[in-house]
């Protein structure tokens, strides 16, 4: 019998049970893999109460905030969903005081739990790139009073503290075997590194290859920076081969970590993504880009695939972000990096193709799309021949059917060996 068929044929939920069982044993975590970033800085987003069902649509199980928005965190309760939840570069001055940085984590942290899975703190963002000394200075005694706050209300098993950084702390990033950190940042990041060995917290990372391509459009390969390479580039100094650009920046850190002698410390993507319109002067800024770019990392994402330097790192990528934002400031591309519009249209097909990649009906048999209901106050679109909306509600199944063709080729005989 035909292997393929019998993943396509009738006895396919059975048939996702059975994957879903089997990856469980032999693959853990591989289901719950998506990440995405919830952004606000808009005056026209739809009430969280509706954006939890638009998560559930593209199969998101993690969500990060750069707030605590109370409203957010209340309407994910008990949805499962995990959470980052912020704490903005505004507070960091106050957090060197341990009772607000106690006060702070019981107001916004344990007041949700254990509801609300929140599981990590992000003590400011891109701090130490924004090169104000006061603010840098700021930044590990309030991630340490907030994790001793944790510690003092025995939470610091469930919810880790860390912070988020931009790609600017490399000063050399190519190949990735010479990346490195910015000398004048060094002292700072080995005691932020020796702050998440001591509370095994990950360091976070803001990756965008899209920043380096709109940058250097004439050197830089789109294809590279798109996960379209035919060739890719073979770093000579470890003869490393690298497929993406995104894979190579990763592994820059982890050079520049391995510099500093922090190996062990398990490095995340807080946020990747490409903008789906720019201003004239911004290459690459474009529909179709955006879509290649977001696809393939979803692609990437379900095949748990980690970095050739770290071939087995579950890099837990949160994508950016979930909405367009019309009051970020900057070039136009900043307020376009959604997947979705404010009225919760796709921004674009991110082209998974339930339907075809499933061969059966995948949308929501209750007379909404993909899990969104008439009362959620979104119309959705046209209809469900928009492939993204076609995808069900049910939370892993976006990455179930993302990775079906995978899977098949790989457990099929173990099921076919189960069914027979
Ligand atoms: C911060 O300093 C670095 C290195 O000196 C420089 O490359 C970067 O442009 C500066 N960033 C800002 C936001 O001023
Ligand atoms: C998605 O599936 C439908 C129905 O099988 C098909 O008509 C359409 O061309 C597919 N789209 C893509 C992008 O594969
Ligand atoms: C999809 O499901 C609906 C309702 O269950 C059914 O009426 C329709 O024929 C199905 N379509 C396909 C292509 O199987």
């Amino acid at each position: 019998m035909d292997l393929t068929s019998l993943c396509f044929s009738s006895s396919l939920p059975k048939m996702l049970l059975l994957i879903l069982l089997l990856s469980v044993s032999l693959f853990p975590n591989w289901v719950s893999s998506l990440g995405i970033n919830y952004g606000q800085i808009a005056n026209n987003l739809p009430t969280p109460d509706a954006v939890v069902p638009l998560v559930k649509s593209i199969g998101a199980s993690r969500v990060k905030l750069y707030d605590a928005d109370p409203r957010v965190l209340k309407a994910f309760a008990n949805t499962g969903v995990e959470f980052i939840v912020g704490l903005g570069n505004e507070y960091l001055a106050k957090m060197r005081d341990p009772k607000q940085a106690q006060d702070w984590v019981k107001i916004n942290v344990q007041c949700h739990l254990p509801a609300t899975k929140i599981s990590c703190i992000a003590v400011g963002n891109e701090v130490l790139t924004f090169n104000d000394s006061v603010l840098s200075s700021n930044l590990l005694p309030a991630m340490e009073n907030v994790h001793t706050a944790l510690v003092n209300l025995n939470l610091d098993k469930q919810v880790v503290v860390t912070t988020a950084h931009n790609l600017g702390i490399l000063e050399n990033s190519y190949p990735p075997s010479s990346g490195s950190f910015r000398k004048d940042l060094t002292q700072r990041l080995t005691c932020i590194l020796d702050f998440h060995s001591k509370t095994g917290s990950p360091f976070l990372i803001n990756a965008y290859p899209y920043f380096a391509y709109k940058s250097n459009p004439k050197q830089v390969p789109i294809d590279f920076v798109l996960f379209e390479s035919d060739s890719g580039i073979t770093d000579a100094l470890s003869g490393l081969h690298y497929g993406n650009m995104f894979h190579a920046q990763i592994d820059a850190v982890h050079s520049a970590m391995e510099k500093l002698g922090y190996k062990k410390v398990c490095l995340q993507i807080s946020e990747t993504g490409w903008p789906s319109k720019g201003d004239a002067d911004e290459a690459g800024a474009t529909l179709d880009n955006a879509k290649k770019y977001n696809a393939n990392l979803l692609k990437l994402i379900s095949e748990k695939k980690g970095t050739p330097m770290r071939p087995n790192l579950n890099l837990n990528i949160y994508v950016f972000a979930l909405f367009n934002e019309n009051m970020k400031p900057g070039p136009s591309s900043e307020r376009n990096f959604g997947l979705f519009k404010p009225d919760g249209t796709p921004a674009y097909n991110l082209g998974f193709n339930a339907t075809s990649l499933v061969g059966s009906n995948t949308t929501t048999s209750s007379g909404g799309v993909a899990g969104i209901s008439p009362e959620s106050g979104f119309s959705p679109p046209g209809s469900s021949s928009n492939g993204y909306l076609s995808i069900s509600s049910d939370t892993e199944r976006l990455l179930v059917q993302g990775t079906l063709s995978f899977w098949c080729k790989l457990v099929s005989p173990i099921i076919a060996f189960l069914l027979y």
